[in-house]
């Protein structure tokens, strides 16, 4: 399985990362510093959680640990706009603050509107401030999180829509598959990234996991984590422990046959495990 994957962007981006909600600012420079050195190389943060000082600061840490081997574009940095920051003019400004706190990395791969949850002329204001962040250079990809279709049919059909999202960022696990948003963003090629790829802990103890994780020595995470890859999504789990980092990492040297990647397949429960605003109501303001 390739490391990296090309977004619709031109760029490209690993295929796992390290979640770092809620990661305080306070304990990020170590914690991303240990991530990095455990190989992962997207860092996944908001400005909500804020941690992007921190983490600016662990990934500088590591860069500048080796100057040779540790490359700024092997690294890859996403963050969101909050929602009470959409808009335009909020937008750019929080994009700008986004951007100081982050100086000692140069620049940021990925911004995502956090959710979708304001109103047609905020988001719209959000992503024109995106798309001029973009054509800046400042900022290398953007995208969404928590959008339903409709929500991405809005976007879609902004007038002056010149960058399509590369990324949607959803919770999804064998518990909450969202199949039918899935393939609406593969048809637009955009990549779905796996927010609670882990149910944040709560279906570690599940029977057929558990058994999957005896058959091929390995954790129950891990299991988690290889369907994810499997199916083609970028997780990003969380862990504030080193030990757990690696294993979370450590996912690369087996796979699933397709029969097992069905067994735990249990789509049709749709738990979520966090929020979610992918059913936020869309205003009547697309046929405008
Ligand atoms: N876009 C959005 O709206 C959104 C929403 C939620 C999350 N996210 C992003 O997605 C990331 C991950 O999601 P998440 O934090 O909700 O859930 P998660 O990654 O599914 O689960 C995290 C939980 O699992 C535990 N854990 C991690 N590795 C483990 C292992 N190997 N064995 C046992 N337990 C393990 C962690 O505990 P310890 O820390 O104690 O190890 C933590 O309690 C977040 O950090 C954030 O970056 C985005």
């Amino acid at each position: 399985m390739e490391k990296r994957i090309k977004l619709n962007s031109g760029n490209t981006i690993p295929v796992i990362g390290f979640g770092t909600w809620p990661i305080t600012e306070e304990s990020a420079p170590d914690l991303v510093y240990n991530a990095l050195k455990a190989g992962y190389r997207l860092i996944d943060s908001a400005e909500y959680y804020d941690n992007e000082k921190g983490i600016a600061r662990g990934i500088h840490k590591w860069l500048e640990e080796d100057k040779i081997y540790h490359k700024r574009s092997d690294v890859f940095f996403t963050t969101k706009i909050d929602d009470k920051d959409h808009g335009y003019l909020k937008s750019k400004a929080v994009i700008k603050k986004s951007l100081r706190n982050v100086e000692c990395i140069g620049y940021i791969d990925l911004i995502l509107i956090h959710s979708p949850q304001s109103d047609y002329k905020r988001r719209h204001g959000t992503w024109i401030a995106l798309q001029e962040a973009v054509e800046e250079g400042s900022v290398k990809s953007i995208g969404v999180s928590n959008y339903g279709i409709d929500h991405l049919k809005e976007l879609l059909s902004y007038p002056d829509l010149r960058i399509i999202p590369s990324v949607n960022q959803l919770e999804i696990h064998p518990w909450l598959t969202r199949k039918e948003l899935v393939q609406f963003c593969r048809k637009f090629n955009l990549t779905v990234e796996a927010y609670s790829p882990l149910t944040q802990g709560n279906k570690l103890n599940d029977v057929n996991l558990k058994l999957l994780a005896k058959k091929y020595h390995k954790c129950t995470a891990q299991i988690l984590l290889r369907w994810s890859l499997e199916q083609g999504f970028i997780p990003i789990p969380k862990t504030t422990h080193v030990s757990r980092m690696r294993l979370n990492y450590d996912v690369f040297d087996f796979s699933l046959t397709q029969k097992e990647l069905v067994s735990m397949d249990h789509g049709e429960e749709n738990i979520c495990f966090c929020w979610d605003p992918t059913i936020y109501p869309i205003d009547n303001k697309i046929s405008n």
